[in-house]
C-alpha cells in the first residue's frame, strides 16, 4: 500500500478556527432561526444549549480522539482502531450523511451567493417587505440562476480541497471567522433598537414549556449535530490533521462555544426583525434571506453592512462545505487511492447530480415537492434527523466501550499530561450520558 504523507494543522488556533469554519455557517444563520421559530422559540433555545453545551462538546472531542488516534479518514479509522466489518461501515455511513448534507447545503450556499450579487447591485435598498418577499420567490424559481450559483459554489469548494487541508482551509478561516462575529455584533445592536425588538427577544428568549415535545426534542438534537458538523466523521477527518500537542477537549469547548454564540447571535438579529415586520417566525426557508435585508434597510450605511455581511456569509458558508466535501476527498483518497484533484472532481459531481434536483424542488409546483415536502427537505430531515444522531450514537459508543479506555484516556489527556477529573467526567459523558440521551430523544421521536 503506498504511504501517503498526512498534513498537520500548524497550530492551535489552527485547528480552533479551522473547525470554527466547518461548525459556523448556514446551520447557524439560516437554520437555527428556521428551527427555532418553527419549534417554540424559547422552549427550543433551551434544549438546544443542555445539548450542544454537554452531548456536542463531548461527542466533537470524541471525534477528535478517534481522528487523532487513527490519524485516517472516518472508514479507515475504524479499522484502524477495531477489527472487524461492522465499525468501518459506520465511517461508510458518515461518508454519505456528508455527501447528502453537502448536496442540499449547497442549494442554499448558491442563495447567498445570489444574494450577495443583489447586494452589489443595491437590488433592496428602497424596497418595502412584499417586494423583499417577492425577490426571494423570484430567486429561487428563476430558472436558471440558483443552479448557476450552486454549480460555482461547488466548484470554488472543490477547487480550495483540491490544494489541500493547510493551504486551503486554515489561510482563509483564520481573519475572517472573527469579522463575521464583529458584523454579528453591530447587526445585533441595530436590532435591538426595531420596535418588535421586545417581543422578538420574548420569543426567542421565554420558554414555553408547554411547547416541549418529543419533536423539539430531536430537531434540537440534529440542529446541535448539524451546527456543529459532529455526527458524521467531519471532525474525525478534521481531528486526524490535530498534532500530539494540542488539547482536544479545550479545542473543542471553544469552538462549542463560538458556535452557540453565533447561533444566538442570529437569533438576537432575526427574531427582532421578524416581530418588527410581521414576518412569521416559522416562516421557514425564507426567513433569514427576508428579515436581513429589511434589517439593512434600517441602517445607515446599509448598503455597505449588506454587502460586507453576504460576502462573510459566502466564505463561511464556504468554510462549511470545504469541511463537508474533505471528508469525501480524505475517504477516496486515502480508501482508493485517487489523487486528491481527482477525487475532488468526481465527488462534486456526484454531489451535482443529487444538488441540482434538490434546488429545484424548491420551485413552486415542482414535480420533485410532493405535499408541500421538497426533495430538499427530505435531504435535510433524513440526515438531521436519522444519520447525524445514529452517527453520533454508535461514536460515542465506539469510544467509551470499544475502544480500549488507555487509547482514549491517552488522547484525552495528552499522555497524561492534563488534568484528569475533568476529563473523567467527560468519559463518563462519553460513556453513558451521551448514548443514554441519544437513544432516550431518539426512541420518543420514533414513539410518538
Ligand atoms: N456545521 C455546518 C453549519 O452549521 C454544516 C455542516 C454540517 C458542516 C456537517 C460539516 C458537517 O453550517
Amino acid at each position: 500500500m503506498q504511504k501517503q504523507k498526512r498534513e498537520n494543522f500548524s497550530s492551535k488556533l489552527g485547528i480552533i478556527l479551522a473547525t470554527a469554519g466547518s461548525a459556523l455557517g448556514l446551520g447557524n444563520i439560516y437554520r437555527f432561526p428556521c428551527e427555532a421559530g418553527a419549534n417554540g422559540g424559547g422552549a427550543f433555545l433551551i434544549v438546544y444549549l443542555i445539548i450542544a453545551l454537554v452531548i456536542g462538546t463531548s461527542l466533537m472531542t470524541t471525534e477528535f480522539i478517534i481522528g487523532r488516534r487513527a490519524k485516517a479518514n472516518p472508514i479507515g479509522a475504524f479499522r484502524k482502531l477495531r477489527s472487524g466489518p461492522f465499525w468501518p461501515f459506520v465511517g461508510i455511513l458518515g461518508v454519505l450523511c456528508a455527501f447528502l448534507i453537502l448536496a442540499f447545503y449547497t442549494t442554499v450556499a448558491g442563495w447567498t451567493l445570489g444574494y450577495l450579487g443583489k447586494s452589489v447591485a443595491g437590488h433592496f435598498s428602497g424596497q418595502d417587505l412584499p417586494q423583499i418577499q417577492q425577490q426571494f420567490t423570484s430567486f429561487t424559481n428563476h430558472p436558471w440562476l440558483p443552479l448557476v450559483c450552486q454549480l460555482v459554489f461547488l466548484a470554488l469548494t472543490a477547487l480550495v480541497v483540491a490544494r489541500g487541508v493547510k493551504n486551503g482551509i486554515e489561510r482563509y478561516s483564520k481573519i475572517l471567522m472573527p469579522l463575521l462575529l464583529v458584523i454579528m455584533v453591530i447587526l445585533c445592536v441595530k436590532s435591538l433598537t426595531l420596535s418588535g425588538a421586545h417581543d422578538g427577544l420574548k420569543f426567542f428568549f421565554n420558554p414555553d414549556f408547554s411547547k416541549l415535545n418529543a419533536s423539539v426534542l430531536i430537531n434540537a438534537l440534529g440542529q446541535s449535530f448539524f451546527s456543529l458538523s459532529i455526527g458524521m466523521g467531519c471532525l474525525i477527518t478534521y481531528g486526524s490533521y490535530i498534532s500530539k500537542e494540542d488539547n482536544l477537549l479545550s479545542s473543542a469547548t471553544s469552538v462549542t462555544l463560538a458556535d452557540t454564540l453565533v447561533a444566538i447571535l442570529a437569533g438576537i438579529i432575526i427574531f427582532p426583525a421578524a416581530f418588527t415586520f410581521g414576518i412569521q417566525p416559522e416562516a421557514g426557508a425564507s426567513l433569514a434571506f427576508t428579515t436581513l435585508p429589511m434589517v439593512f434597510q434600517q441602517m445607515t450605511g446599509g448598503y455597505f453592512f449588506c454587502l460586507i455581511f453576504f460576502l462573510l456569509l459566502v466564505i463561511a458558508t464556504l468554510t462549511s462545505t470545504i469541511s463537508l466535501l474533505e471528508v469525501i476527498v480524505a475517504a477516496l483518497t486515502e480508501e482508493l487511492h485517487l489523487s486528491r484533484p481527482a477525487a475532488a472532481i468526481y465527488s462534486s459531481i456526484a454531489t451535482a447530480l443529487i444538488g441540482i434536483p434538490a434546488t429545484l424542488s424548491f420551485r413552486n409546483g415542482s414535480i420533485l415537492n410532493l405535499g408541500g415536502h421538497s426533495l430538499f427537505d427530505l435531504l435535510d430531515h433524513i440526515t438531521a434527523s436519522y444519520f447525524m444522531p445514529i452517527g453520533g450514537l454508535l461514536i460515542v459508543l465506539f469510544a467509551g466501550w470499544w475502544m480500549k479506555k488507555p487509547d482514549t484516556m491517552d488522547e484525552l489527556t495528552n499522555g497524561g499530561t492534563l488534568s484528569l477529573p475533568i476529563r473523567r467526567a467527560v468519559y463518563f459523558i462519553i460513556r453513558y450520558i451521551a448514548p443514554v440521551a441519544i437513544i432516550v430523544i431518539f426512541v420518543s421521536q420514533m414513539l410518538k
